[in-house]
């Protein structure tokens, strides 16, 4: 190998040598990145895997605005203990179990989302009730060891009564299984979660906060200076690029990649091979990622910073 294009990491540098479609492919492609605030996320779930049963097992709610990376990390989770096999035992093991809540917040599709999380699909005309012990007993075949119920905030589409059935079946589920449970959803599915006195002191909460103008900051860009399949090197280090992403993005992880993937898409289809701040500067490119009121705003500030 030569040294070419050696601004980028190694395991990236044979991707710039892509043509411009196969890099633009490559950049829209989603791909995980260890990010401090995920690999904490990530490291607190895997203390839950190896919790002995006993009588109060600890939960989780892992909260954020929308955006922040939330299903990224249970994702991430799941994959790492994905289901197996067990030969000798004869036996189909699932660690993990991640339900997405339904869109109708009922016990019912509460139920049937956690049996189609298994691959059961043939509970027709199943009382609520053998829904429940099916689903219990479910969990205890597959050797199930954390439950995930992602997108909790959708209980509060419900009714006042819907909701209260809801954290009820949740405490129900983290009497009765024996198994941790993890909750992710927004700062409203907190606040639902935590003023239920039953749940608040079962639940710790972590919370993935929005990017802001500090060092991991600092150490993203590099990251993506390193790994974006451009021919020049980008100028990422600046901090005038940090406040620009800040400002467009307000610090939501998932805008910062968006944001990101099309600044190197503009430059790759520019020729310019390079990002820098004048990056930033495309309006008809950031438009559709963010909405027009951050955009003036992050105007009247450079204008501020220019005065
Ligand atoms: N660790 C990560 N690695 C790579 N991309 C990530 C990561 N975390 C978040 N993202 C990006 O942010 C987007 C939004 O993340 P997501 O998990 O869907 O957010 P949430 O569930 O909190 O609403 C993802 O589509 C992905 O592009
Ligand atoms: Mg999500």
């Amino acid at each position: 190998m030569t040294d070419l294009y050696d601004h980028l990491f190694p395991a990236y540098r044979e991707q710039a040598g892509l043509s411009d479609d196969e890099r633009i492919d490559w950049l829209r492609r989603d791909r995980w990145l260890s990010l401090p605030q995920s690999e904490a996320a990530l490291g607190r779930l895997e203390d839950l895997l190896t919790y002995p049963p006993r009588g109060r097992m600890p939960c989780l709610l892992l909260f954020g605005s929308t955006g922040m990376g939330k299903s990224e990390i249970l994702n991430r989770f799941a994959e790492l203990h994905a289901t197996r096999y067990d030969k000798n035992a004869g036996l189909t093991i699932m660690p993990v179990v991640m339900v997405q809540m339904p869109p109708q917040p009922t016990e019912e599709e509460f139920y049937t989302e956690l049996m189609l999380a298994m691959n059961y699909s043939e509970f027709d005309h199943i009382s609520l009730r053998s829904l429940r012990s099916l689903a219990r007993r479910t969990l205890g075949e597959f050797g199930t060891k954390v439950l995930v119920l992602d997108e909790i905030d959708k209980m509060l589409a419900g009714s006042p009564r819907q909701q209260r059935i809801f954290l009820n079946t949740i405490r129900f589920l983290t009497n009765d299984l024996r198994i941790p449970i993890v909750c992710a959803g927004t700062e409203d599915a907190r606040i639902a979660i935590l003023t239920d006195p039953n749940l608040a002191d079962r639940f710790a909460a972590f919370e993935l906060s929005p990017w802001r103008n500090d060092h991991a900051l600092r150490q993203l860009m590099a990251s993506f200076a390193g790994l974006l399949p451009l021919r020049r090197p980008s100028l990422l280090d600046e901090a005038e690029v940090r406040q620009r992403v800040i400002a467009l993005s307000e610090g939501v992880t998932g805008r910062i990649f968006r944001l990101m993937e099309a600044v190197a898409i503009a430059a790759i289809r520019s020729g310019r091979e390079m990002i820098d701040a004048d990056s930033f500067d495309d309006e008809q490119l950031l438009l559709p990622l963010v909405s027009m009121q951050v955009i003036a705003s992050a105007k009247r500030a450079l204008r501020r910073r220019a005065a």
